[in-house]
This record gives structure tokens, sequence and C-alpha cells, in this order.
């Protein structure tokens, strides 16, 4: 059976673009295949966390893993840090890792404008710590956003060359994943290109938003004048709304509202209405189960350990092997 891997960074709750990107799929993958999810909470030093906080967002991606309906049973739900076997691996694997490819990355040259006082070694070998997190499960595919694959690419360079350093075909060369569609970007409510946590305040909508919150949100997306003759090119906010409207709204609502913009007859608070109405229907049971879930300290801890004992007997095992394949032997 191939194994499925896949990654969230707890720096804050999840939004759709989460969701959309790559969680929609975790229900019919652990039916399918043998599947690694996990909580990468050593990347999200990189931002240097406080201690509280950390462990906080930790605990509320897993309620929000577990609010989607994943099956701790089914799977391997665990925490980064509780198979520190993947530290030791992303130290192999940078032995093998060259400054000018990794300065090349568009993330690392993106937080380096981003957060120019700390442009740190760990954002820079970003790529290593996640090609360890896929490689010590020896994953084929990779459920991930469209933001995600050059970072699959790395990987798969990382694994070549180990492969061929070590004349030993040990690691599989990892894909990403979307059933066979392509990757997927969800976009802002800002009018930027992409929803995410770091983007400032009213872009992304979170998966445990009060209904208030997303009406308010939606309602303040950027547009643009309207339509300037029918049938014209969408401006890329108004677009942005559009593709939101396709990934939660009937086939009918996106064509009605296609109609509308061509005959220039749209009003986009009709439109936001309508968004905020069909992003609220979605996420409404999903917010239910996340407040429920992150009360529950007592499953959540319970579900953290079972994890990290499966990890850590798929972890062990890869790095045991790798250790002798570099040559590092018992006497
Ligand atoms: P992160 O935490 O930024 O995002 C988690 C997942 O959500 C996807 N995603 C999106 N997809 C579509 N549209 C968006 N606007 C959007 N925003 C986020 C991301 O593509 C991702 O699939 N580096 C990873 C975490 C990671 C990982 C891994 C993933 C660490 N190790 C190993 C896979 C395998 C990250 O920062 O994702």
């Amino acid at each position: 059976m191939e194994t499925v891997l896949s990654g969230i960074r707890p720096t804050g709750n999840l939004h759709l673009g989460n969701y959309f990107g790559a969680i929609r799929n975790f229900l019919k993958l652990q039916e399918e295949y043998n599947c690694y999810f996990f909580i990468a909470d050593y990347h999200s030093l990189t931002t240097h966390p406080t201690p509280a906080d950390l462990h906080g967002n930790v605990k509320q991606v897993l309620a929000e893993y577990l609010a989607t309906g994943i099956d701790p049973e089914k799977v391997t739900l665990y925490i980064q840090s509780d198979l520190p076997e993947t530290a030791e691996l992303y130290l192999l694997l940078n032995m093998n890792a060259y400054l000018g490819e990794l300065e090349r990355v568009t993330t690392f040259k993106e937080k380096a404008r981003k957060q120019p006082n700390n442009v740190n070694a760990g954002l820079l070998t970003y790529p290593t710590l996640m090609a360890a997190d896929i490689l010590i499960h020896k994953a084929h595919k990779v459920p991930v956003g469209k933001d995600q694959e050059q970072h699959l690419e790395m990987t798969r360079t990382f694994a070549r060359r180990f492969n061929r350093m070590y004349k030993h075909e040990f690691f599989p060369e990892p894909a990403a994943f979307n059933f066979g569609n392509d990757l997927i970007k969800i976009p802002g409510l800002d009018g930027s290109g992409k929803m995410g946590k770091s983007e400032g305040e009213g872009n992304a909508i979170f998966l445990a938003d009060d209904p208030k919150v997303i009406r308010k949100k939606v309602m303040r997306a950027v547009t643009d004048a309207g339509p300037a003759e029918p049938n014209a090119p969408k401006s890329e906010p108004v677009q942005n709304l559009f593709n939101l409207l396709e990934v939660v709204s009937s086939p009918d609502t996106v064509a009605h509202f296609e109609e509308q913009y061509n005959a220039c007859t749209i009003r986009y608070g009709d439109l936001k209405k309508q968004l905020a109405e069909d992003i609220i229907r979605f996420t409404e049971p999903l917010r239910d189960r996340i407040l429920e879930l992150s009360s529950d300290d007592k499953y959540l801890g319970k579900v953290a350990r079972m994890g990290a004992e499966k990890a850590r007997e798929s972890g062990a095992r890869t790095v045991k092997e790798v250790r002798e394949i570099i040559g590092f032997r018992k006497f």
C-alpha cells in the first residue's frame, strides 16, 4: 500500500486555504492509503513563538484536524516533535543540501523579505526539514496546496541525491498530490493572491470563525468599480471572489453571478452575502466540533500519544537504516 503524508504548521487556526488545499482530501485518503498526518511544530519555530503560544497552537490544530473527521485509529496523526528522529534525518540531509539551491527557494526569498531581522538558518533549511518529514516515512504522495510545489521538488532532489551518493535505491521520490487534479491555491479576501494566516487581518476565513465574523470579513472583501462592459475580463480581486464561490457554492449559484457579471448587472454586495452564507453553511458544523474537541484535553492527549507511538515505529526504522547506509555502524 502506498504511503501518504501531509503536514501543517501550527501558527494559528486553520483557514479555508488549508482545508481546500490539503485537508479536504484526507477523509478519502485515509480509506485508501497508509496515511501520516502531522503537526509541523519544529517548522513553526522559525517565527519564534512563545512556549505558551506554541503549545496552544499545537492543541488547536490537533482539535481542528480531528474536527474534519480524520480517524486517529486509521491514520497516524502525530506531532512532529514527538518524532525526534526527524531532527536527526534533517541533520543528515543538510550535509548534502547546498547554500545556492536553498537560497533560490521562493518561500525563503519571500520570508527573508517579510522578516528581514529574522533570517535564521531554520528558514534557509526549511526545505530539508520538510524533506526529512516526508522521507522519514518513505512517503509516495503528499497532498498539499500549490504553494508547496517547489518544496516537493526539493524533496525529490534530496531523495535522488541520497540514493545516488550511497548507491542504494532507498528513498522513493514523492510527488505532490491532489487525486490527479491540479494543486489548488485559495485566494485571500484582501485582493491578494493567497489566503494565509500571516497575510494580515481580514485576508483569511478560519474554520473556527464565528458566523458574524465571517459575514463581516466577506462584506469587507476587496472588489472593484464593476464591469465596464459586457463580458469584460475580471480584475484579480473579483476573480478571487468567484474562485471562493466555486469551492463553497453550488454550480447554479456560480453560473447565476457569472451571468450577472457578464451582463453588467452584478451587485457585488449580493454576491458577498451569498458567499458569506455558503461559507457559514460549510464551516458551522466544523466549528461546533472544533469547540467541543479543543476543550477535551484528555482525548487530545490520548490521540497525541497514540500518534507518537505509531510515528516512531516507522520513523525510527527509517533512521536506523539510513545510519547503516551512511556508515554509522556498531563495533
Ligand atoms: P502550511 O501550514 O502553510 O499549510 C498547510 C497546508 O495548507 C496548504 N495551504 C493552501 N492551499 C491552498 N490555498 C491556500 N491559500 C493555502 N494556504 C495553505 C498548504 O499548501 C499546505 O498543504 N511547509 C508546510 C508544512 C509542512 C509539510 C511538511 C507539508 C512541513 N512539512 C511535509 C507536507 C509535507 C506548510 O508550511 O504548510
